[in-house]
């Protein structure tokens, strides 16, 4: 399957084009640097100069195709079409496939950068985002798409219009080889009222657990469909482990009989690796008062960073906005590169990064853009 529109450039004919930007530059970029530029040229110019196939996360947060200019006044960061006031943190103006073809030239250099471990997030909304999903699929292949996250980005809006309030976006979640993808498995931890909820038994020293059943569905022939204590499995089930485990278990009190002599295993609440994590987040809303206008919450970016990347990695943000992704990446001991091509940004980065003593010697500001 593929978008057919007008002016689609081939594949080639984009990693010609980045060829012959790089051929013409003698800038050299390493990591832990903040540039300055539009990303075309400088995803071209990291292909370039050794990063091809070195980045193992990249997480992105472009325009949504808005038609809108992002502004910012002396008392407030805001998103307004026609601003009196103010300056344009930056403009959102691409639409249809214009937007189309410049999101899909940059993502196949994204992808060139992707290690074979790596992974790619890219945030949109949803009127735009069904068409990104299918550049994606022709960019990544359809096998190695992973995740649709809904992202709740809002409080419920009780607007006028005909039509359901609007509280998500999507971040479509793509390895350059699924299956082979960096994934921490990262957990959560149960809320007490979820503990209190789950694990509703207390032992007598005090710990917290509730009982499963010792026997799982499908029949056994082997150890686990055997006799244990005089009885068997019911019909269509087998035991979770061996009759000599399930002893073991027993003599160790981890199994507990009730009054009818039904075993249940105990499962303690001090001994859960925490919940998995589902692709519906709503705990990562835009904040209210933001540096930058459509700012990403720290703690989502922090959680990917976790999930898709490990210490020696290469975290990369094509359009940094206010450096959400780069300070999650610093944070979590990663190396990261940044860009974005408004001198605000820049701006917001430095400071935000710089106020958290996170620039180490050797973060470098680069200005391409001159
Ligand atoms: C939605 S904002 C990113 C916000 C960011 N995720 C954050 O948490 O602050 C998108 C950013 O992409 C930048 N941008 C748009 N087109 C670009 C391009 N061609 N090259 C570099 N930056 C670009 C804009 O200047 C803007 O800062």
């Amino acid at each position: 399957m593929e978008l057919y529109y007008r002016n689609k450039k081939s594949k080639d004919e984009i990693l010609k084009l980045a060829e012959e930007i790089a051929i013409d530059t003698n800038i050299s970029i390493e990591s832990n640097t903040i540039v300055q530029g539009e990303n075309f040229n400088i995803l071209s110019i990291l292909l370039k100069c050794g990063f091809k196939g070195k980045i193992d996360l990249i997480y992105i947060d472009p325009p949504f195709s808005t038609n809108l200019d992002f502004v910012v006044s002396q008392n407030r960061i805001s998103t307004i079409s026609k601003p009196k006031s103010g300056i344009v943190a930056y403009s959102d103006k691409l639409c249809d496939e214009e937007y189309i073809e410049y999101m899909r030239e940059r993502i196949i250099l994204m992808r060139e950068l992707l290690s074979e471990q790596g992974s790619f997030y890219f945030h949109i909304d949803t009127k735009i985002g069904h068409y990104i999903k299918i550049i994606l699929d022709e960019i990544f292949g359809k096998k190695n798409f992973i995740n649709d996250i809904t992202r709740k980005k809002s409080n419920p809006k009780n607007f006028e219009r005909k039509a359901y309030g609007n509280e998500k976006d999507v971040i479509y979640f793509y390895a350059k080889n699924k299956g082979n993808h960096i994934w921490n498995d990262v957990r959560v931890s149960y809320s007490n009222v979820e503990l209190d909820e789950k694990y509703y038994k207390t032992d007598a020293n005090g710990r917290r657990y509730n009982t499963v059943p010792i026997h799982a569905p499908g029949e056994s022939q082997g150890d686990t469909g055997r006799e244990w204590k005089g009885m068997l499995p019911p019909e269509g089930r087998h035991w979770r482990t061996s009759p000599k485990e399930l002893s073991i278990l027993d003599a160790k009190g981890l199994i507990e009989w009730s009054a009818n002599g039904n075993p249940r295993l105990k499962r303690f609440a001090d001994e859960h690796q925490g919940k998995k994590i589902q692709d519906i987040w709503l705990d990562f809303k835009d904040y209210a008062y933001p540096d930058y206008p459509t700012q990403k919450n720290l703690e989502m970016l922090e959680l990917i960073v976790k999930q898709s990347s490990n210490e020696d990695s290469i975290v990369l943000d094509a359009f940094a906005g206010s450096g959400t992704t780069l300070l999650a990446a610093k944070k979590n001991n990663r190396a990261f590169i940044g860009m974005d091509k408004e001198k605000y940004a820049i701006k917001v980065m430095e400071n935000k990064l710089g106020d958290l003593d996170l620039i180490s010697k050797n973060t470098t500001f680069l200005n391409l853009s001159e």
